[in-house]
């Protein structure tokens, strides 16, 4: 769906769970997809289609679950036209050193007790005629994958209990397996690995959109199919809170920084006499504390984050002094983002709390220290209605939208700098002046 609904392809999908065809075809048909998507019953060891039918073929998370790999690896050479791309993802694993604990079924089931090295993919495809021309790891892939199928567990478990046993999955021996898979993956035992014959525009979408992002989408496609209704959003919202609980399990040193920043930031703000300040500290925390999922394969919040937290919490000072705070917050929006890409510690988490900062605390800033009124419309401007209508263009369309970003000038980096420079050139304390009746 994704290939047919960003690239505008025809797309033909088969697997071998008639229940999964239904479920995707239903899914296909509420997105409007169903003139370019179709999906077949069938097996990929005897693919019921043409030769040379495809310009591509794309196996996704699924060779490695094949029992006979050759013959699925020769009949996909045999569908795709001369010249014609292969694109794979899947679990890597280095089957020697597994543990006892991902040879099972349910590990099979997760791709992971069949799984071959890069090599050993390397030799099945070229055994079966086709050339390998680039390959990718995407460890922190399969990191995600190991909570996003703990998350799933926790909530079957929650809501369908007797789901688990009809399928004979023991918990408690799942819970060991994925512990063993993510000791596994910190080994490099166990990895995630792409090997697509040629330049595959799948592997550019995959590279473009993080783990995080995809778990944002699958959300908010399953809110959209489910027509926004009040069940929808309980449901998305008990999946949220269930991978945030899950990424915030995992990330037990973020956590901790999370909590002694605002804990810092609350104990300054204290002696202002607002309970207003208080609930902005507690916000951000609590905004900050789920959304760990976005730090990806980071455990650690880094210097730059923090820096980025500092900011959105600096109107909870209530600095009396508006030209300290907005040469304070402009310097660190200039050095956060550097901060991050220099130490490699760029995340979505930091890209997404950037933006909130900013939006945050200069439309605050605006509100606060400005007296001219066409200022503060266009502090809401640049900052409060892009953020609002991405949210609601993302909610609406089922899938993450980015604000498009100028390539000249952005609106937004000018405010700040002509907010700075105007607060600036005025003399001392420039809080705007309040009525005294
Ligand atoms: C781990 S799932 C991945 C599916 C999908 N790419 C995803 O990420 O949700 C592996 C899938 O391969 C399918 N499968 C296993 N053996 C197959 C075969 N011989 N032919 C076609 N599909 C098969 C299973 O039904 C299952 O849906």
């Amino acid at each position: 769906m994704l290939l047919a609904d960003d690239f505008g392809l025809r797309v033909a999908g088969l697997d071998l769970s008639a229940a999964n065809v239904a479920l995707a075809q239903s899914k296909a048909t509420a997105a409007g997809l169903a003139e370019r998507v179709s999906f077949t019953v069938g097996d990929a060891e005897r693919l019921p289609y043409a030769d040379a039918a495809f310009d591509a073929v794309v196996v996704e998370c699924a060779l490695s679950t094949f029992s006979n790999k050759a013959a699925a690896a020769s009949e996909m050479a045999r569908v795709l036209r001369p010249g014609g791309k292969l694109g794979v993802t899947d679990v890597v694993a280095d089957p020697a050193r597994l543990p006892a604990d991902l040879t099972t079924l349910a590990a099979r089931i997760a791709c992971v007790a069949d799984a071959l090295p890069l090599r050993g993919y390397a030799d099945l495809l070229r055994d079966a005629g086709l050339r390998t021309t680039h390959t990718e790891r995407h460890d922190s892939g399969a990191a995600r994958m190991i909570d996003q199928i703990e998350a799933r567990l926790a909530v079957i478990r929650m809501t369908s209990p007797a789901r688990l046993e009809q399928i004979g999955i023991d918990i408690d021996r799942a819970g060991l397996a994925l512990s063993a898979a993510r000791a596994a993956v910190a080994d490099g035992i166990l990895g995630y690995g792409a090997r697509p014959r040629g330049e595959v525009d799948m592997l550019t979408s995959a590279r473009r959109c993080s783990a995080s992002r995809a778990a944002t989408n699958e959300l908010l496609a399953e809110l959209r199919t489910g027509r926004w209704r009040p069940r929808a959003w309980g449901r998305f919202i008990g999946r949220a809170a269930v991978l945030s609980w899950t990424a915030a399990q995992h990330r037990p040193r973020a956590v901790a920084e999370i909590a002694a920043v605002h804990a810092a930031l609350a104990a300054l703000s204290r002696g202002k006499r607002r309970t207003s300040s208080g609930y902005w500290v507690a916000i951000s925390w609590a905004l900050s504390t789920t959304h760990l999922g976005l730090l990806e394969s980071n455990r650690s919040l880094g210097v730059a984050n923090i820096m980025t937290l500092l900011r959105a919490n600096l109107p909870a000072m209530r600095p009396r002094d508006g030209r300290l705070c907005a040469a304070a917050a402009l310097a660190s929006d200039l050095v956060d983002g550097r901060l991050a890409r220099w130490r490699h510690t760029a995340t979505p988490f930091g890209q997404y709390a950037d933006s909130i900062a900013d939006a945050v605390f200069w439309t605050w800033f605006a509100f606060r220290h400005e007296t001219d009124p066409r200022m503060r419309l266009l502090a809401l401007g640049s900052w409060t209605i892009p953020a609002v209508t991405v949210m609601v263009t993302s909610v609406a369309g089922g899938r993450m939208v980015d604000a498009p970003r100028p390539v000249v000038a952005r609106p937004a980096a000018l405010m700040q700098i002509v907010l700075t420079i105007r607060a600036l050139s005025r003399p001392g304390t420039t809080q705007r002046p309040v009525a005294v009746r």
